[in-house]
């Protein structure tokens, strides 16, 4: 009977979480979110509302086991593995611009949408392809058929037309990984265990042998494309600036010299820099970030307290400072090369001073929610996708420290409430 048990459970719990966030919403007068052309893209409920935000988050978890449940694992297992080429149809409507083509008010047939369609990108198409396409998007709520033979747009496509970031994340995943996807076992028996950037699937299905970020670079339609991607997944509410100004007690170091390494353009050292106005920050990164556009680019009130400097992490530092900062460095990099990253510090730290990382962290399995469960293990695949690297748990990151000298000491591992990422603070005891 438990299996019964837990159906009624998560149908009450379903009932019970809806409830939360239509009460919310009513009270407010606000709408939900809706596949409806001209409704809500995300629900309109901010993280400091934390009951209806969390009440979402669990409506979406329970819905999906209750789902799989009624579906049952032979068939679930049947449809997993054939939603391979569930991206098929995503794939084909950005690639052939479909979004552009289809009026945002009224409808259009698929006979004049496929005339449309070809026109946009001079190529024969074929009236049954389209359809076949599009009809199998819909059942993603990728357009719809409000009459038979008339497509639409719902929210959701329309999202392809006007959301520049989430467009080049489309992009991006289905058109530049898809192929590296389907060659992580290949590239997994050709190089077994491998640490190197060099020797990932997008070397294996690219057919080229430079790392990741050299291997976009190259080609400035791509870069384009995985920056404004990233755009959208840094824009998602867990990866906000603020989590880095606020989750770490900043104002405890006093008058300190923070070290940003790989600190980009500033941007997050300005943040900080602006709060707390004791501290000074020297940003170091490549020397291709440094042209003299990015240098001036330090606001002025700013600028006696930033600077922008270049500086390779795998060499010895020599900046003296208190503190060593680290934000989404490490999960770029396999444990080998993290360990050379560490390495490369001891020249300048002095006892007491701090390495603090802000980087993704991986759940102790079955701890996280449903949807950050998902989320931060999909993370950690793309990771071994582009660059053989991977995601950390709190004692993964005890283990790195330790590999890399046993004078580092992990003082604390700890995740701001409503941050994506983790912070781990590390404390050098040598002399
Ligand atoms: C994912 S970005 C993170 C940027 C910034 N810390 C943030 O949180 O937005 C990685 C940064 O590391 C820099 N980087 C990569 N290899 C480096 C190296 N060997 N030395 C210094 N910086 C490097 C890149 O140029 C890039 O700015």
């Amino acid at each position: 009977m438990a299996s019964v048990e837990r159906m009624a459970a998560l149908s009450k719990e379903i009932s019970d979480k809806t409830a939360i966030i239509t009460k919310y919403l009513s009270s407010k007068g606000l709408e939900a979110a809706s596949f409806d052309v001209n409704g809500l893209a995300e629900f309109p409920i901010p993280p400091e509302d934390e009951e209806p935000f969390k009440a979402r988050l669990e409506l979406a978890a329970a819905t999906r086991e209750l789902y799989d449940i009624s579906v049952g694992p032979k068939q679930r297992l049947r449809d997993l593995a054939w939603d391979c080429a569930d991206m098929l149809s995503l794939q084909a409507i950005w690639e052939f611009k479909v979004p552009q083509a289809v009026p945002l008010e009224g409808t259009i047939s698929y006979d004049e949408l496929t005339a449309k369609v070809e026109t946009l990108n001079n190529l024969p198409i074929g009236v049954l392809n389209l359809r076949r396409l599009l009809r199998h998007a819909m059942t993603n709520h990728i357009f719809c058929e409000p009459k038979k033979n008339q497509v639409a747009h719902t929210r959701t496509s329309r999202l392809l037309l006007e959301d520049e970031p989430l467009q080049n994340w489309v992009g991006f995943m289905t058109h530049d990984m898809l192929i590296p996807i389907a060659n992580v076992v290949n590239a997994m028996r050709k190089w077994p265990a491998s640490d190197e950037p060099t020797e990932t699937s997008v070397n294996l299905a690219y057919n080229q042998s430079l790392p990741w970020f050299d291997f976009i670079q190259k080609d400035p339609v791509f870069a384009q494309r995985y920056n404004l991607a990233m755009k959208a997944h840094g824009g998602a509410a867990g990866y906000a600036v603020e989590h880095v100004v606020q989750g770490y007690p900043w104002g405890d170091l006093g008058e300190a010299t923070v070290v940003d390494m790989g600190g980009n353009q500033g941007y997050i050292s300005f943040a900080i820099a602006d709060a707390f106005p004791k501290l000074k920050f020297v940003v170091q990164d490549q020397a291709g970030m440094r042209t003299p556009e990015t240098i001036g680019a330090v606001p002025e009130h700013l600028v006696d307290r930033v600077s922008l400097t270049t500086h390779d992490f795998f060499t010895p530092q020599t900046e003296i400072a208190s503190v060593y900062f680290f934000r989404m460095i490490f999960h770029g990099f396999s444990n080998k090369y993290c360990v050379q990253i560490l390495q490369a510090l001891v020249p300048a730290l002095r006892k007491g001073s701090l390495v603090v990382v802000n980087d993704g962290a991986l759940p102790e399995p079955g701890t996280a929610g449903y949807l950050e469960e998902r989320a931060t293990r999909t993370l950690d695949l793309f990771m071994q996708v582009t660059v053989n690297a991977h995601e950390r748990e709190a004692d993964d990151w005890a283990d790195l420290f330790a590999r890399a000298d046993p004078r580092y000491h992990v003082n604390r591992v700890w995740k701001p409430a409503k941050s994506a990422m983790s912070f781990i603070e590390a404390e050098w005891t040598g002399e």
